[in-house]
């Protein structure tokens, strides 16, 4: 399966902050807001990665994680000229699609819960048609709405409707059978000029090849398009990261733990961010890593010691 993150838009909810640097690039606490769905993508065991931009924003993308080979990632860069939709990623990313199925995750999505690895692994491995993932918000007029019958089949999806049929909005991440590219190639753009990702998953429930999977209440989901949303998700990585010492949307120990690249290539992308706490803390996930060369294990410093201990993903 391949991966595409999806990084663009005007960001102009989010003005004056964005409007030198894009809203994916803006830290959550210690890390760029990108690391988050790129880290949901390895986490699936996707390893082709596609990242879709404005023109002027994907160069600092570039810069910030180059070919991806650090991470045992394939990354490519693309860029989105205009806001034209979602689901135009789909078209501007049909060669990096080639034959395979594919996995869309927003820019500004965080998703955090347990067992998403073998979660994410399983539904990847079984797309047929698309598979969805839902969590149920306060306010769901804000997001596209699924609509589930008794059984827990998905019988509808409306993109912010006034009047939502449930509470539970469908989030940022999407993985679909190769035949999305067809689709999203033929759909006709929305009443505000887009090509919508609702009206590809309305087609896909109208199939009868939609699936939903709930993401239960041990699951955090959220996206960062208001000021007060964006300060929420920093703050919920930095209350979970000091209260565990575990750092969630870490790229070297996702890789490293995935098996994309092994402890020594860890310990020096740790040693690359030299005093930084996230670099003790890569520099930690390394040398308590079973792979590790015997006597090279290094601790951090114990003024990092709160957020910097290593734990299992
Ligand atoms: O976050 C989940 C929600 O994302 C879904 O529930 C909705 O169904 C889906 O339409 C979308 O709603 P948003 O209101 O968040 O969409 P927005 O236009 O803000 O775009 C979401 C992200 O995608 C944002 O970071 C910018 C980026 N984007 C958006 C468009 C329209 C692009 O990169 N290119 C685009 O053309």
């Amino acid at each position: 399966m391949k991966g595409i993150v999806l990084a663009g838009g005007s960001g102009t909810r989010l003005h004056p902050i964005t409007q030198a640097v894009s809203k994916q690039l803006l830290p959550l606490y210690d890390k760029p807001m990108v690391y988050h769905p790129l880290s949901v993508l390895m986490l699936a065991g996707i390893r082709e990665i596609l990242v879709i931009s404005t023109p002027e924003d994907l160069p600092r993308f570039e810069r910030l994680l180059g070919t991806g080979e650090q991470f045992g990632l394939s990354l490519t860069y693309a860029p989105q000229p205009r806001p034209n939709g979602i689901a135009e990623a789909f078209v501007i990313g049909a060669d990096h699609i080639g034959d395979d199925p594919v996995a869309l995750i927003l820019g500004d999505n965080l998703f955090h819960g347990p067992d998403f690895s073998p979660l994410l692994r399983r539904k990847a491995s079984e797309v047929d048609g698309c598979v969805l993932f839902g969590h149920a918000v306060d306010e769901p007029s804000r997001y596209g709405v699924a609509e589930l019958d008794d059984d827990g089949r998905l019988v509808s999806i409306e993109e912010k409707p006034a009047v939502p049929r449930s509470d539970l909005a469908v989030t940022g991440l999407y993985f679909y059978a190769n035949d999305v590219v067809d689709l999203a190639k033929n759909l006709t753009p929305s009443a505000r000029g887009e090509l919508e990702i609702t009206d590809v998953n309305a087609a896909y429930v109208e199939r009868g090849t939609a699936e939903l999977v709930r993401l239960g209440r041990g699951f955090a989901w959220l996206d960062t398009g208001t000021p007060d949303s964006l300060l929420e998700a920093a703050r919920y990585v930095q209350v979970l990261e000091h209260r565990t010492g575990v750092r969630i949307g870490c790229l070297e120990e996702v890789a490293l733990r995935m098996g994309f690249i092994d402890a020594d290539a860890c310990r020096r992308l740790g040693e690359r961010m030299g005093g930084s706490p996230y670099g003790a803390y890569v520099r930690a996930v390394a040398g308590d890593h079973p792979n590790t060369n015997p006597g090279r294990p290094e601790r951090p410093a114990p003024d990092s010691a709160r957020t910097s201990r290593p734990g299992p993903s």
